[in-house]
């Protein structure tokens, strides 16, 4: 996985979407600041002094990114003797707070999937958020170690099988198991599949719902 470095992009995600056809398979792009950040659902990436990359992968492969991506930085984390969790789709938290937010996003040619580009965002100073923690309050400054870390993590994630990705998923969900309230009716989020949907059952109702459909935040049941 070889690595390029800016001081300033609008979006670590937007640029590989201009630019993959000019990097090969597992380019990592990593911006000082990022004046565009993005999120899921719309949202914006609030950037301060975080570590923001994207990484590209090209091989047409079925790799389960979206849960390799938060376990990457879960597992990175637990090297630095810290707990977390995934809140579903695949944001990494905390003790309840977020500290890192992931995009992930496919580039389509001739209607087949060509690649996907996986950004990762990891608060390392605080955030004028209340409902996000930053890693210089574990002692944690050195961005571009963990950086490493989450790279290793990476690389060795893609080796396993489907299987155990979403067994290591569900290990670490904190979705899994909850209340959530969906189109007016209580569900029980039974299981996760391989596609990243969540099995909602409500008696013999069930649902597959996909990370577009739900705002989970808003819509588990305390
Ligand atoms: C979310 O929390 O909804 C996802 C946030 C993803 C942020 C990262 S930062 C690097 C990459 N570039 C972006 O514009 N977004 C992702």
């Amino acid at each position: 996985m070889r690595k390029y470095y800016f001081d300033e992009l609008d979006s670590t995600n937007n640029y590989l979407k201009r630019e993959y056809l000019n990097y090969s398979d597992k380019s990592i792009i990593i911006a000082k600041k990022q004046t565009n950040g993005r999120g899921r659902l719309n949202r914006t990436w609030l950037s301060s002094d975080d570590l923001t990359f994207s990484m590209l992968f090209k091989e047409e492969t079925k790799h389960l990114h979206h849960m390799i991506a938060p376990l990457s930085v879960v597992y990175a984390l637990k090297k630095s003797q810290i707990d977390s969790e995934i809140k579903w789709p695949n944001d990494v938290y905390i003790n309840g707070l977020k500290v890192a937010g992931i995009l992930v996003e496919n580039i389509y040619e001739n209607q087949m999937k060509y690649c996907d580009i996986v950004g990762i965002g990891i608060n390392f100073t605080e955030k004028e958020l209340d409902t996000s923690i930053c890693l210089n309050k574990f002692n944690i400054f050195d961005k571009e170690k963990f950086l490493d870390l989450v790279i290793e993590n990476y690389s060795f994630l893609l080796a396993m099988s489907e299987k155990d990705l979403v067994e290591l998923y569900k290990i670490h969900s904190i979705v899994l198991g909850k209340n959530v309230m969906h189109n007016g009716a209580i569900y029980l989020i039974e299981d996760i599949t391989l596609n990243g949907e969540l099995v909602l059952k409500n008696g013999k109702d069930y649902k597959f719902i996909n990370a577009n459909e739900i705002d989970i935040k808003n819509s588990i049941i305390r």
